[in-house]
């Protein structure tokens, strides 16, 4: 038996074992309902309060007003505890702010390049007079930038700004995840220039060369170190939800990394397998548990009620990790591969309705009433939108995995519609969502020009609409045009055209939210705009940081 197939079935086997092992402590109690985990988030006293540093000082008072109509305000929160927390946050800010800045950085140039490919697919002609122009190039730019460079650099933000507050623990050697930092940032840029002239290992999501692939692997090692020991002397009792999910994710990327980068160690259909056995992990169990934990944290904090139900949150972690293992294999239906293995891979992919469906019904049970505070929490709006999405993309995501679904889809733009329900729409809308909310306490400024903040929103929300629908048009008709015998292949490229023009109108607006979103960031960073009292700023004198440093 071959590595990938022996890793394969390895995994499905412990996977397996951890489900009965889950069985076995639900049956001996071991999960029971734990209020006080789910408050952890929450200072003594604390709770009842809403909290959104990018609220401008009227929406803050308006977000409160509301939240107080549906439930007790709560008393004041504990000093000393609030002081913890403003320790935390200094203890993580300068790394904060470098993984974010690097972000927005990769997010421009990645954007930008995704909308020169996408217009490229209905005006070929256009920007092809050097190799580096060319589609196959540009779109390989685009993904790197965008998946390596901006979401996995917000992600390592906002992990390294959440795990402090979560476990009352200053940041250990900040330092190190600077280096770490430094060495994957260096990793994604010299990984995007040997794309552009033409040096790649020539598998989705795995483009960048291995030898550069080092860097990369050597800076997550810099920063799971110190956030493992940072975790190991924590002060709290209890394991919020998203430290799982995060610290789980820190590790399930470092690991698949690893094994996805090994040079030669998988060759032909092996490599084929291996190649998406990463790619759809990079997804579940990297993108998704950090958006997911980001959610648990970020929603109950802004509109200040706990998680509806702890356990539901824990059964959803363990789900995903018993069953995310083996989806990738639905990448390869109809190809050179055993059957049992995109059988196992599809039964897998149905299986993930589990955590998807827990997850909805515990964030509609802990916004049961308080809906409406997304008009006054613009952070609120981007989780409410991804958490949504979340369930959309991952439902849709188990539906294609079906052999007559896929038998249309596969092949077709239907699928990159798909991938930024997911990648944008989900994972992005929400890390938006959490730089927002965490910007202000980084930088010890307020958002300068919140209604930018609203324009940013709209921009995003419409024009991955737009792509969305156009796609999911586009691709099916495309699909169903390939599987007529008596239609020509040309015929089914032509009926695409309309929908693709309308993916370039999205992503233009798209890309104009992210030229909003960066622009404010810079105006924050380099204190524009009026200095106010509200919500956001953590004010000069200690006791008042205590007050307003939520
Ligand atoms: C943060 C923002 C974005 C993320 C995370 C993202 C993610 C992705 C992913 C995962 C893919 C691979 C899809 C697949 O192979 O199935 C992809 C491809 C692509 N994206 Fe994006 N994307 C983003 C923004 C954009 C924007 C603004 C545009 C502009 C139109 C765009 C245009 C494209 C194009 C043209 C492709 C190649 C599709 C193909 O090969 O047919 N993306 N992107």
């Amino acid at each position: 038996m071959d590595s990938a197939i022996l890793s394969l079935a390895g995994a499905f086997v412990l996977s397996i074992i951890g489900l009965f092992v889950f069985i076995w402590s639900l049956r001996k109690g071991l999960l029971v309902e734990n209020p006080a985990a789910a408050s952890v988030i929450f200072a003594r006293g604390e709770i009842g309060h809403t909290d959104d540093p990018a609220a401008a000082d009227g929406e803050r008072r308006s977000l409160q007003a509301a939240a107080s109509e549906h439930g007790s305000a709560g008393h004041g929160a504990d000093a000393g505890e609030l002081q913890d927390r403003v320790a935390a946050d200094r203890s993580s800010a300068f790394p904060v702010f470098m993984f974010i800045a690097f972000a927005l950085f990769w997010l421009i140039l990645g954007s930008a390049a995704g909308l020169v490919s996408s217009i490229k697919l209905h005006e070929p002609d256009w920007l092809n007079q050097q190799a580096w122009m060319t589609f196959g190039r540009l779109r390989t730019v685009h993904l790197t930038a965008v998946l390596y460079g901006w979401i996995t650099n917000a992600a390592l933000g906002m992990i390294l700004w959440l795990l402090p507050r979560l476990l009352r623990t200053p940041l250990h050697a900040p330092v190190w995840t600077m280096l770490g930092g430094a060495l994957i940032n260096t990793g994604i840029a010299a990984g995007i220039g040997a794309i552009a002239s033409g040096w790649s290992d020539g598998m989705e999501y795995l483009e960048i060369p291995w030898q550069i692939g080092i860097f990369i692997l050597v800076g997550f090692v810099l920063i799971v170190l110190p956030v493992l020991y940072t975790l190991v002397n924590r002060k709290v009792e209890h394991l919020y939800v998203t430290v799982w999910y995060t610290v789980a994710a820190l590790l399930w990327i470092s690991l698949l990394f690893l094994v996805g980068k090994m040079p030669g160690v998988h060759t032909g259909v092996q490599q084929a397998t291996t190649n998406w056995w990463y790619g759809h992990n990079v997804l579940g169990l990297w993108f998704t548990p950090v958006s997911v934990g980001a959610i648990y944290y970020f929603l109950p904090k802004i509109i200040g009620r706990p998680v509806r139900s702890y356990n539901l949150s824990i059964l959803g972690f363990w789900t995903l990790a018993f069953f995310y293992g083996q989806v990738g294999g639905h990448h390869l239906i109809g190809g050179p591969v055993p059957g049992w293995l995109t059988t196992l891979s599809i039964v897998q992919s149905m299986m993930m309705v589990i955590p998807v469906v827990a997850f909805s019904i515990n964030m509609a049970g802990t916004m049961k009433g308080r809906m409406h505070l997304a008009r006054y929490s613009p952070t609120l709006r981007f989780m409410m939108f991804g958490g949504a999405m979340y369930f959309l993309s991952s439902i849709q995501g188990s539906l294609e995995s079906l052999r007559s679904m896929n038998a249309v889809t596969h092949f077709t733009h239907y699928t990159v519609g798909h991938a930024h329900l997911g990648a944008y729409a989900f994972v992005t809308m929400v890390l938006f969502g959490a730089v927002y909310f965490m910007m202000p306490r980084v930088l010890n400024w307020e958002w300068p020009f919140p209604r930018l903040i609203t324009v940013h929103f709209w921009l995003a929300a419409v024009g991955i609409g737009i792509y969305f629908v156009a796609l999911t048009v586009g691709g099916w008709l495309q699909g169903v045009a390939m599987l007529d015998p008596a239609r020509t292949f040309m015929e089914s490229v032509a009926v695409t055209l309309p929908y693709l023009q309308w993916r370039s109108v999205g992503g233009t607006l798209m890309l104009a939210s992210h030229l909003v979103f960066a622009g404010h960031f810079l105006a924050m960073a380099l204190r524009f705009g009026p200095q106010r009292t509200g919500a956001a700023l953590f004010a000069h004198s200690r006791e008042l940081e205590v007050v307003y440093g939520k």
